[in-house]
């Protein structure tokens, strides 16, 4: 898994393809909104972003890039996520989903995490990123031995607010196949999600180290979604006196 921070010239790590690809224009500025309401305007905007960013069906690796800067500048702010998706479960961590693209082209999570709490070994099978918002998680990334064990590859990648991990199915050297954890022993962690299909609908596997795997459809953990569209309680920009 390959992590780079949304601003900054991409170095090491930095995701293939970025730092040839224009940057997009900045984000409009965002209208104010009643106090300790969430910022909902800058999830939609990102949507919209997204939906015209995959409508240009560019290599995945553009994608990548591309959107890696799109949640990067998402993740840059913690102030527009809804406290109902934002909830930690005391027993496992929770998927909730924030957006579904009509066509299938991309969904985008919030993964919530509690204190302690972890994945198992699993992959994706479609091109994702993984912004942090708030707390921070690690990754490990895992690859298959010649006699079909899982083994750790590399160090854990740790993940801060505002930075940004990608993984893809189909580049060797971002790889598929992670554990991921809460960094943080006492506290919630949550990242914000993109994927490039309805990922909870996606048939994936979990791994066992042994090289055992065990099929898996991993739905949400939620039964509403966030509404974004109600542009009167939080207007697009054009809407502005
Ligand atoms: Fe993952």
């Amino acid at each position: 898994m390959q992590n780079t921070q949304h601003t900054g010239s991409p170095g090491a790590g930095a995701i293939p393809g970025m730092s040839s690809l224009p940057t997009p224009s900045a984000p409009p500025t965002l209208p104010s909104v009643p106090q300790g309401a969430p910022h909902t305007a800058r999830l939609r905007h990102f949507v919209q972003q997204l939906a015209a960013l995959v409508e240009q069906r560019l290599p995945e690796a553009g994608t990548l890039a591309q959107g890696a800067k799109l949640l990067g500048a998402l993740v840059a702010h913690d102030d527009w996520l809804p406290d109902a998706y934002a909830q930690p479960h005391p027993e496992r961590y929770q998927q909730y989903l924030l957006h579904a693209d009509a066509l299938g082209r991309f969904s985008v999570v919030s993964f919530v995490w509690g204190p302690g709490q972890a994945t198992p070994i699993h992959d994706h099978t479609v091109w994702g990123l993984i912004g942090m918002l708030r707390g921070a998680e690690d990754s490990q990334a895992y690859a298959r031995t010649a006699d079909g064990r899982w083994t750790p590859q590399g160090v854990p990648v740790r993940l801060q607010p505002g930075q940004v991990e990608a993984v893809s199915p189909n580049d060797p050297a971002i790889g598929d196949v992670h554990r991921v954890s809460n960094a943080w022993e006492g506290h919630t962690s949550i990242s914000i999600h993109v994927y490039g299909a309805n990922i909870g609908a996606v048939q994936r596997s979990v791994y066992l180290e042994d090289g055992a795997h065990k099929p898996f459809i991993s739905g949400y953990s939620n039964s509403t979604l966030p509404n974004i569209w109600d542009l009167s309680k939080n207007p697009a920009p054009s809407a502005r006196p």
